[in-house]
Formats: structure tokens, sequence, C-alpha cells
């Protein structure tokens, strides 16, 4: 059949238009963001959804402003390519910055676009996965992109906890374009994704300092230092698996559980590895990252924030194909002492997993709160108080294993029995006390050590009968703080068995507007 006439007319006139949009700010722009090392923002998404299931929305949509010359830099869409699209079957909700429309730069259209997408996803409870590359506020529409970034920031803010959010920068994400990914769940940086509130040239005018973007917010810095990403990809094709892979962990919504992905790994295995893993030397490290590969299902394992206080390890796993969140001490970095910096990093990842209905097993070896003038200052206290705050909060089944030290604060702060966790384990190497040996028999016998014919050797019979009597997990069993003392090499089927139980658990806060979580 031939269509002629008006309706040839209106079909070509509209094609006409997609092709436009698909062209982004023009196949010139196109071409230098393919020079700067990127992808465009669709060939992002075709990179990131399951092929041929993205439903665009407001491809065609422009602004209308005029100053500034902006009357001649009108592009279909604005600078943002929005819409619905599955992951590995799973809906999600998706927008893309197109850095090849005045840099990306957020326009009133572009959070008219974000936003209407964050509200349907909100509604219909399926992820929101926002692609960054962008220059910030445009900055030719003054306070109305500025007004903008409140309605996304609000949105944001909203959807926190009941669907994921995740953010990935692709390019140079400034100003406001930071703000929002740092609402969301996760940050990955990949590719050429740098993130800085305010750029190299306003740092100059401001401070006199002359400083690179990498320097300034590369993936280094925000992985490592600053601690506001937490993961990271060489090339932007790794960036965009990261997510795939971070999805498959979490449920659509608060009200749903995360799926179930069928595990050839048998439940029952014992990993005989674990009974010579804890070293004979009290204070010999080890790498906690070792049991957790031998004890969850095989290759399940994801670190997150791995270059960032790294004496403390989270990250996701699973258990028969059950999502966990796992917490551990890290006994090979800083000997595992808890500080400001992991207090952040364990705390969130609890609160993240309650949120998300994602049970979390703790593993224990802490020598305490890392002490000093700097911690003190800095506000161990508060930034500590985060922990205990977030295990007291948490309602998701929640398991501890001690498989060394468990001095003092870090006893009672990483997932004791009394801050409401459900099962606690412990190997026969656990250490549950005060404090350090050689702290408590200074604190308590200082003056007998002094008056003793050979205070050296008194001093080594304190330490010797303080080891003997606490450097042990059965005190703590004896007074049911440990549920039970396990082989380390029976933990996988110890912890599969636990979760099972535990995997119907019901509890529930005391209703409030919301608790005052130490910030
Ligand atoms: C309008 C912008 C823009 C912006 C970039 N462009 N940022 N247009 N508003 N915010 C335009 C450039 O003019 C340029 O257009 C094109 O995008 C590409 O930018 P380049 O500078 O050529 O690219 P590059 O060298 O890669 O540098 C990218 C950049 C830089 C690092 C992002 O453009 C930059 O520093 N921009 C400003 C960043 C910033 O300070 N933003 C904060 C805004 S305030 P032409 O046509 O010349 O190629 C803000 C506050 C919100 O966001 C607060 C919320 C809490």
């Amino acid at each position: 059949m031939t269509i002629e006439g008006k309706t040839k007319k209106n079909l070509d006139m509209l094609r006409e238009m997609r092709e436009r949009a698909v062209l982004g700010g023009g196949q010139n722009r196109i071409d230098q963001q393919h020079e700067r090392g990127k992808l465009t923002a669709r060939e992002r998404l075709a990179q990131l959804l399951d092929e041929g299931s993205f439903q665009e929305f407001g491809a065609l949509a422009t602004h209308d402003f005029t100053a500034f010359g902006l009357d001649k830099q009108r592009f279909p869409g604005d600078g943002v390519v929005t819409g619905f699209g599955k992951i590995n079957g799973r809906r999600v909700a998706v927008f893309s910055q197109d850095f090849t429309v005045m840099g990306g730069s957020f326009s009133e259209v572009q959070s008219q676009k974000i936003c209407r997408i964050q509200d349907m996803a909100l509604e219909a409870g399926i992820p929101v996965i926002g692609l960054g590359d962008s220059g910030g506020a445009r900055i030719q529409e003054g306070v109305r992109s500025l007004a903008a970034y409140g309605e996304v920031f609000v949105r944001n803010v909203l959807a926190s906890g009941v669907v994921p959010q995740i953010s990935v920068i692709l390019g140079p994400c400034a100003g406001g374009a930071v703000y929002s990914p740092a609402l969301t769940d996760f940050i990955i940086m990949a590719g050429k994704g740098y993130m800085f509130l305010t750029g190299p040239e306003v740092i100059k005018a401001v401070t006199g300092e002359q400083v690179s973007v990498e320097e300034l917010g590369g993936a280094e810095v925000h992985t490592g230092r600053s601690g506001v990403a937490h993961l990271d990809a060489v090339t932007e094709e790794e960036g965009l698996a990261l997510v795939k892979t971070l999805l498959s962990y979490l449920p659509q919504n608060n009200s749903e559980e995360p799926p179930q992905i069928v595990s050839e790994d048998p439940v029952n295995r014992m990993e005989e590895s674990l009974n010579s893993l804890i070293p004979d030397g009290d204070n010999t490290p080890y790498d906690i990252r070792d049991a957790i590969e031998a004890i969850f299902d095989h290759d399940s394992f994801l670190e997150i924030q791995p270059n960032y206080a790294a004496n403390a390890v989270v990250g996701f796993a699973r258990m028969d194909g059950y999502s966990v969140g796992i917490v551990a001490n890290q006994p090979c970095y800083m000997s595992g002492a808890l500080n400001i910096d992991a207090s952040d990093k364990i705390a969130r990842f609890i609160r993240l997993c309650d949120a998300f209905n994602v049970p979390i097993v703790t593993f224990i070896d802490c020598p305490g709160f890392l002490p000093g003038t700097g911690q003190e200052y800095g506000g161990v206290i508060r930034h500590g108080a985060k922990i205990i705050y977030a295990y007291c909060e948490a309602t998701v089944p929640k398991i501890s294993i001690v498989t060394r030290k468990a001095m003092g604060g870090a006893y009672v702060a990483m997932s004791s029995r009394q801050m409401r966790t459900d099962i606690t384990f412990a190997w026969p190497t656990g250490q549950i006390a005060v404090m350090g040996a050689e702290g408590a028999v200074n604190i308590l016998f200082r003056e007998e050590i002094k008056k003793a014919a050979d205070p050296k050797a008194r001093e080594q019979e304190l330490l010797a009968e303080y080891r003997e009597r606490f450097f042990n997990p059965y005190r703590a069993a004896d007074v049911g703080q440990i549920d039970e003392v396990i082989e380390p090499r029976e933990t996988r089927p110890r912890l599969a068995r636990a979760m099972e139980i535990l995997r119907t658990k019901v509890q529930q806060n005391p209703s409030k507007k919301h608790g005052l979580s130490p910030v």
C-alpha cells in the first residue's frame, strides 16, 4: 500500500525529527565525543539495556529560551535521553545525559524529562539508572536550571530506600550534576568520568590553586580518598556491566525480595582451607576476603568500595543463590581497627541492605576503635555511633561470626547479640574481651608489676593468665552471647541453615517520623 498526500508528509516529518533527535548535538559533536574516547548517550543505553527493550519518552522536547544565543541551540531531547528498558529481563528507568548538546548541561527541560521517569519509576516500583556526562546547571538558563535541580533532588530523596538508584559517571560531572548522584545508592565511575563541585577554572580564580580534572575528581580520588564513589571501571562498557551485576543482588523495590539465582555450589560444602586460615600469631594478618570467597557461592562476591577504608570490607555475595550483604573487619589492613572512614562505610552499607531486604552477615576480627587525637578530633564517637545505630535499626536477618578478636567497643558495635543480631557464631580462635592483654594487664596490675621482685616476669605471667582466661569464645558462649562455636570449615552449611531459618523473619521498629541517625 502506498501512502501519499498529507499522511506521507506527516510521517516524513516525524521520521526526520526522529533522525535529528538521534543525532543529539549533531554529527560533528558525536565525532568529538568519540575522539574524546567516550560513547554517546544512546550508545551507552544500547550497552546497558536488553536488546530492543528501550522505550523512549521526550525525544522531541526542546527548550524555549532565547537569551545568550540559546535560540540557535535547540536540539530535540535537550541533552538527555530518558525512558524505560530492561536489564536481564527486569524493568528499569533510565536517563543518559548527552554531552553533545551544550556539554550535557542541565536545563529545565532535562529536569522535566528526568523527573517524569523518576515519578513513573517510583509508582511502578522499579530501579532508576542515571548515566551522567554533564557540565552542571545550564549557565544561560540562570535560576531556572538551578531550581530544576531541586526538582530532581527531591525525587532522589523520596525514592531513596524505595527503589534502587544507581548513578554511572561517564564524563565530567560538575556542580549539581554530582549532587543528584550523591543522593543515590551507588556511584560507579567509568571511562573518562570525573566528579567535582567546582571546576579547575573556578578553583584557580578563587584560590589560585592549579589542579587538573583528574587530580580534582577522577575515579582514584573518589573511590579511594573521598569515598564518594563505590565502584570504578576502566572502560565505559565495564562500568555499565557493573550496573547489571549490582542489580542482580537487589530487589526491584523495598517491598520485594532480591532475586534468587540458581547456584551450582552445594550448600553443605565443607571448606577445609578455613580451618587453617587464622594464623597462630595473634597479630599476624590474614585476608578476610579469602574466608568470604570460600564460604559463599563460588564467584558471587562483589566488593563495594574496595579502595576506601580498606580496614573494613563490605559487599554482596550469594548463599544458595540468595543475596547476602557482608560486613567484615579486614585484619590485613590497619589490623582491622575501626576508624571514621570505616564506620561511615559500614553504616551506610548496613542501611542499604536493610532498606532492600538483603540479610547481613558480619565477620568480626577487630582490636577496637583506632585510638588517637586525629580520630577523636575528627569525631570518631559520632561516626562510630553510626555503625551501632545502623545495626540496631536494621530489621533484616542478621548473623555474626567472630573469627578472632572482638575487643571492647568493636565486640559491641560489630553486630553483637544485644543489638538485635539473630544468630551469633564464633570460631574456636575467637577472642572476646574488653581490651587487648597488654592494655588490660597494665591498667589492672600496674602496681603489682612494679612491686614484683622480677617485674618483667610477673608481667608475662599476668599476660598469659589474661590470655588464657579471655582469648577464647567459650566464656561468651557460656553466657549466651555466642549461640554456637563452630569449626571454620563448617561455616557455609551453618550459615546456609541459619539464613534459611531467618528467611521469613518479621521485625518492626516503633512508629516514628524518622530517627536521628548520627551524621
Ligand atoms: C552551559 C556548558 C556548561 C554549562 C559546559 N558547557 N558546561 N554550557 N552550561 N554548565 C558547554 C561548553 O560551553 C561547550 O560548548 C560544551 O559544553 C563542551 O564544554 P567544554 O568546556 O568544551 O568541554 P570540556 O573541555 O570537556 O570541559 C567540560 C567541563 C567544562 C569540565 C564540564 O565545560 C566546565 O568546567 N563547565 C562548567 C562546570 C561548572 O562549573 N558547572 C557548575 C554549574 S553550577 P561549546 O559550544 O563551546 O562547545 C551548578 C550548581 C548547581 O551546577 C547546584 C546544585 C546544588
